[in-house]
């Protein structure tokens, strides 16, 4: 049994519906684009999941936050793909990928060929028996990276109204989901090795300020340990965690958000890999020429920054497909990826931006009571990094620019001085 399409995109996240538009933008006959996926729904914003989908009141559901509702452009149903005559090949895990052959073999049976595949695998959230602890399948203990997931913790949430949650992992899924959970009246405590929240990108100084806001909250931080193991009743569900400083903590859920891992293992031994990523060209373009990767999967050049580099967030996905298939159908019009790295966040009442590398000297501005505040990295005598929160839309767009331009810094304390003022000057 076999299908044989000219283009086939493995996977069906924001990648891929990003790229699904564009085909069809650039103009693609019925019958040659399939998206293999093994979620059983249409591309959807990832980012929702852990934001408005789990709110008490009005939550976001599908189909409302189907791509491309996330850059404002069209939102593609399942209706619209049929329409463009693509075809879905939904709830269906591809099992082994043959890059010779040009073919893929889904856990089904069939088998799937392309002329061209793009690779949008995008990432699993790495489990606790990696770090040595067991229990994460108890009914209680959540991970949260796919609609299923999300609407698990959802309905362990309403089991425990008024209980008490334990979030493990001060990154992105702790804070986000942390304060989702504070929105639906759960006592929080979030348990995470670093000495502050988000340490991967914020300063010690942009930390406080919202760990001191969550702390207002209710939410309660314990860093610097792990958890060693949990305490589960007769039914298996988890009672309490114990951690390593030998606490122990009472849990009704639990939350875990320690990272993820790219979906690469189908290609291991077959494309070049970096970074734990596909490595690609300024094209997108693997090892092998009939292959491309994006998203979280792909390990891209940062023209910016002269490295490779492997981005887990969602305009990098969004642009990144949008840029593949315009190097596929237009090679000779489509230079090379060039991307400035933009990742933000909201929670509560707060909303940040970031752009650029946080690598280097750090000078922060603004008003750090309660005000529009930020950061900049200086690297080399040049601006290489900018965060804002609570800014405007011109506000963003200004430091955006600010950090693509990387203007020379003589001055950091004139810097400091300037502060946002900077950036809207230059
Ligand atoms: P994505 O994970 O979206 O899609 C991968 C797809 O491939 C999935 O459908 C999967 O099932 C499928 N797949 C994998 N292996 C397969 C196989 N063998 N066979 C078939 N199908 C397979 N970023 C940001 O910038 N701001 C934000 O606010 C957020 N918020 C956020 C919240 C939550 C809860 C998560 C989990 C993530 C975010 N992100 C984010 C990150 C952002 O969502 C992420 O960078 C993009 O979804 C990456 O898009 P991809 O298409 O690369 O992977
Ligand atoms: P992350 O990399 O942001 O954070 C991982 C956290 O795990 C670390 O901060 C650390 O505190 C913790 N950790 C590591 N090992 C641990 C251990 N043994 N025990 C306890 N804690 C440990 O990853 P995440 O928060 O799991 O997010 C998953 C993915 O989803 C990432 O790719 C992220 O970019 C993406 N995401 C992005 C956004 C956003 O951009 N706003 C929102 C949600 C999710």
């Amino acid at each position: 049994m076999g299908r044989a399409f000219v283009y086939v995109i493995l996977g069906g996240g924001v990648a891929a519906g990003y790229a699904a538009l564009e085909f069809t933008q650039r103009g693609i006959s019925h019958g040659e684009l399939c998206i293999i996926s093994e979620e059983p729904v249409v591309p959807y914003e990832r980012p929702a999941l852990s934001k408005g989908f789990l709110l008490p009141e009005d939550p976001a559901r599908l189909p409302s936050f189907h791509t491309c509702v996330g850059a404002n452009e069209e939102r593609l149903t399942p209706k619209w793909y049929r329409e463009h005559g693509i075809e879905l090949v939904l709830g269906t895990r591809v099992k082994s990928a043959d890059v010779r052959r040009k073919t893929l073999l889904t856990a089904t049976g069939e088998t799937i060929s392309y002329k061209i595949l793009i690779i949008a695998t995008g990432a699993q959230a790495l489990k606790l028996e990696e770090f040595g602890v067991s229990g994460s399948d108890a009914e209680n203990v959540c991970y949260l990276r796919d609609l299923a997931d999300a609407t698990r913790i959802v309905n362990v949430m309403q089991s425990c109204a008024g209980g008490d949650a334990v979030v493990i992992g001060g990154g992105y899924i702790g804070m986000e989901c942390a304060a989702s959970l504070v929105i639906n009246k759960i006592n929080v405590t979030m348990v995470f090795p670093e000495a502050h929240c988000m340490a991967r990108l914020f300063t010690p100084k942009i930390a406080s300020y919202y760990e001191d806001y969550y702390k207002s909250k209710g939410v309660k931080f314990i860093k610097g340990t792990v958890l060693s193991s949990f305490e589960m009743d007769s039914s298996g569900k988890v009672t309490a965690v114990n951690l390593r400083d030998g606490s122990q903590l009472p849990a009704d859920m639990v939350v875990v958000g320690i990272g993820i891992r790219p979906n690469t293992s189908l290609f291991e031994g077959q494309l070049t890999l970096e970074k734990g990523g596909i490595k690609v060209n300024g094209r997108l373009q693997s090892s092998n020429s009939s292959v491309y990767a994006v998203g979280d999967v792909a390990a891209f050049p940062v023209k910016l920054f002269g490295e490779t580099r492997r981005l887990e967030h969602v305009d990098s996905a969004r642009k990144s497909a949008r840029h593949v298939v315009a190097a596929i159908m237009e090679p000779d019009k489509t230079g090379e990826f060039d991307y400035l790295p933009f990742f933000y966040s909201r929670v509560f009442t707060f909303s940040w931006q970031f752009y650029g590398d946080n690598v280097g000297e750090i000078v922060h501005y603004g008003d750090y009571s309660g005000g529009t505040f930020g950061a900049y990295w200086v690297s080399k005598g040049q601006l290489v990094g900018s965060f804002l929160e609570g800014g405007t839309k011109d506000e963003y767009e200004a430091i955006a620019k600010a950090t693509r331009l990387k203007p020379e810094i003589e001055d950091l304390a004139e810097l400091e001085r300037q502060g946002l003022g900077f950036a809207l000057a230059v």
